[in-house]
C-alpha cells in the first residue's frame, strides 16, 4: 500500500501520516524530516536545503527526487509506505510514478487533507517541534503529556524557524502555485481522496481508515 499525503503546510499531513504508519506498520517518509535531520547533522544536503527552507521556498527537485527514489527501494518499503511532503511539484509526481513503475508498483491513495489558509497561520503559531527527535505537538490541539519537553525523548520544544507567520504566508503562496496542481494530477489518475482537515485529529483518522479499507 503506497500512500501519499497532500495538503497545505500545517494541514496535518505529518500528524495523520504518523498514525497511518503506526496502525499499518509501514514506514513514514517525510522529506521535511529528512531535510531537518540533515540540517541538524550539518551535511552538505542539509546546508543546501536550509537556504531554501528558511525562506519558505521549495528545495529544488533534483535534491529530493533521487533521495526519495533510493528510500523507496529499501526493503522496509516492500509492503508499503506513507509519503508525507513528497511529491510537491508535477516533476516530482512524474518522477515518483516512474520510480514506482520501475519496481512494478504505483501510488494507491493520494489523501488530500483540506484546511483553509485562514486556519493554517494560527495553527502553525501553536506548533512545537522537538529538537531531538522531530516529534510535533500543538500547544492547544496536541499538547505534550509532560509539560515543556518531548514525550518521546525529553528534548527541547521549539517553534520551527519556518513556522513564523511571514514565512508561513510564503509557504502557502508556494503551495498554491506549485503543489496544489497535484490535486488535478491525482484526480486524473483516479486515486484522490479528500478529507476535511479542520476536524479533530482522531475524527480525521477514522475517515482515513475508512478510505484505506475501501
Ligand atoms: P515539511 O516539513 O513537509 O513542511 P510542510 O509541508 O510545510 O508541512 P508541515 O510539516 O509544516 O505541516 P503538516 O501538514 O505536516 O502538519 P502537522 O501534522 O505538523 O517541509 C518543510 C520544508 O522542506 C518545505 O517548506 C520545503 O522547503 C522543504 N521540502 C520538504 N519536502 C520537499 C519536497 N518534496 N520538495 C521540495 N522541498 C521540500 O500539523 C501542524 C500543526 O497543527 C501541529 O502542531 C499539529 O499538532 C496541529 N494539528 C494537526 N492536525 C490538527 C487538527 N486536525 N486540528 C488541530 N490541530 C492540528
Ligand atoms: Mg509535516
Amino acid at each position: 500500500m503506497k500512500i501519499i499525503m497532500l495538503g497545505a503546510p500545517g494541514a496535518g499531513k505529518g500528524t495523520q501520516a504518523k498514525k497511518i504508519a503506526e496502525k499499518y506498520h509501514i514506514p513514514h517518509i517525510s522529506t521535511g524530516d529528512i531535510f531537518r535531520a540533515n540540517i541538524k547533522n550539518g551535511t552538505e544536503l542539509g546546508k543546501k536545503a536550509k537556504a531554501f527552507m528558511d525562506q519558505g521556498l521549495l528545495v529544488p527537485d533534483e535534491l529530493v527526487v533521487d533521495l526519495v527514489a533510493d528510500r523507496l527501494a529499501q526493503v522496509d518499503c516492500a509492503d508499503g509506505c506513507v509519503l508525507d511532503g513528497f511529491p510537491r511539484t508535477i516533476p516530482q509526481a512524474e518522477a515518483l510514478t516512474k520510480a514506482l513503475a520501475g519496481m512494478g508498483q504505483k501510488v494507491d491513495f493520494a489523501i488530500n487533507v483540506e484546511v483553509p489558509d485562514e486556519n493554517i497561520i494560527t495553527r502553525m503559531a501553536g506548533r512545537r517541534a522537538c529538537v531531538g527527535c522531530g516529534a510535533t505537538y500543538h500547544l492547544k490541539y496536541a499538547p505534550t503529556k509532560t509539560g515543556d519537553i518531548c514525550d518521546t525523548c525529553s528534548g527541547e520544544l521549539i517553534l520551527r524557524e519556518d513556522d513564523k507567520p511571514e514565512t508561513v504566508k510564503k509557504r502557502l503562496e508556494i503551495y498554491h502555485e506549485q503543489t496544489q496542481p497535484l490535486i488535478d494530477y491525482y484526480t486524473k489518475e483516479g486515486i484522490i481522496k479528500e478529507v476535511d482537515g479542520t476536524q479533530d485529529i482522531d475524527v480525521i483518522f477514522v475517515e482515513i481508515e475508512k478510505i484505506l479499507t475501501q
